[in-house]
């Protein structure tokens, strides 16, 4: 069964009123659109650090040539620039550019006028736009997250994070209704791959966006403090090493130097030695670099964790990585 939702949600927290909506249930719906859009042999675009599941969303269905755009090595703002040059140079088109906004592994907030820069650049090369939502609540310092709407546009949204349902697999896409037979080869993907999310998880849903994101905006709030504790907990990279931060529930901190190409080692170290786990770079397209999360403990439990990355962190650039 395939079940619609009501777009109520869609025409009031993310002005999206000419869409359609399809209720997913697949480990990251990114493989419905991207088996949906592209064929085996195309090229696609994304921007480093970028979310890995993407990146092996696109391995795993035939997509052979993965271009890699810079982040500003200041914001890590997608390069548009780049983007504008890479159309220009390679044809055919990449078919697809897909961006995470706020991002994962950084946690960078994509402000609206280069979003929209991004979507236009699309628009006239003739590419689709792919915007993952998942953290659209999870926005600090009186940054808003906006979505936007076009017929080359599709946004996928997650009720995982939200609403912390990641057991329960649902979310959504929104996609353009007007583009001829994108629902036919959206529902044929669904069709075979999960054909529906569990109908308890759809009524679990439903109820979540009858409470409405007020609820989530709640729980939300105090991560800041969280993300306030892992700051400190990095200050022994140095002043200029963290960027991030501006929403979802991650900042991405430079190693030193000599880790550059074995940030791994890094990673593994801090988690035998020190109970510590974070994600290295390298999975992320950004090798030398860490992804640490503040979403996933309560406050209390974070100030441990803080402490013993904070201790991690002053030997490695003290002594090294020294067991
Ligand atoms: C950027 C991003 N997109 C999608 C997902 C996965 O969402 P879902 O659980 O709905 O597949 C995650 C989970 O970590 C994520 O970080």
């Amino acid at each position: 069964m395939k079940f619609f939702f009501s777009v109520v949600q869609l025409h009031v927290e993310n002005n999206q009123h000419k869409s359609s909506v399809v209720v997913t249930a697949d480990v990251y719906q990114a493989v419905d659109l991207v088996l949906t859009l592209c064929d085996a042999g195309d090229s696609v675009v994304m921007f480093a650090p970028y979310y890995f599941n993407a990146y092996m969303s696109f391995q795993m269905t035939g997509v052979t040539n993965i271009l890699v755009g810079p982040g500003d090595p200041k914001n890590l703002h997608p390069d548009a620039d780049w983007l504008e040059k890479t159309f220009f140079e390679n044809k055919p088109t990449p078919k697809l550019v897909t961006v995470v906004n706020p991002g994962n592994p950084s946690g960078t907030h994509i402000p609206e006028p280069l979003l929209k820069r991004i979507s236009a650049l699309c628009k006239d090369a003739g590419a689709w736009l792919f915007v993952d939502n998942t953290y659209e609540y999870f926005m600090y310092d009186g940054r808003k997250h906006i979505c936007i709407e076009d017929d080359h546009i599709l946004n996928i949204f997650s009720f995982s994070k939200a609403y912390g349902m990641m057991g329960w697999r649902v979310g959504y896409i929104a996609y353009p209704t007007d583009v001829p037979g994108l629902t036919d080869q959206i529902l044929k993907v669904q069709d075979n791959i999960p054909i529906c999310a569990t109908i308890i998880s759809q009524h679990l849903a439903l109820y979540c966006l009858e409470v409405g994101p007020q609820w989530v905006t709640n729980q939300v709030k105090d991560l800041v403090k969280n993300r306030s504790l892992l700051l400190d907990a990095l200050s022994p990279l140095g002043s200029d090493a963290v960027r991030g931060g501006e929403g979802a529930i991650y900042l991405w901190a430079k190693l030193p130097d000599q880790y550059k190409d074995d940030d791994f080692s890094v990673v593994s170290w801090l988690a035998h030695k020190h109970g510590i786990a974070v994600i290295p770079g390298s999975a992320c397209g950004g090798p030398g670099y860490v992804r640490i999360s503040f979403g996933g403990l309560q406050e209390e439990q974070t100030a441990t964790a803080a402490a013993r990355l904070k201790k991690g962190l002053e030997q490695l650039v003290r002594n090294g990585i020294v067991e």
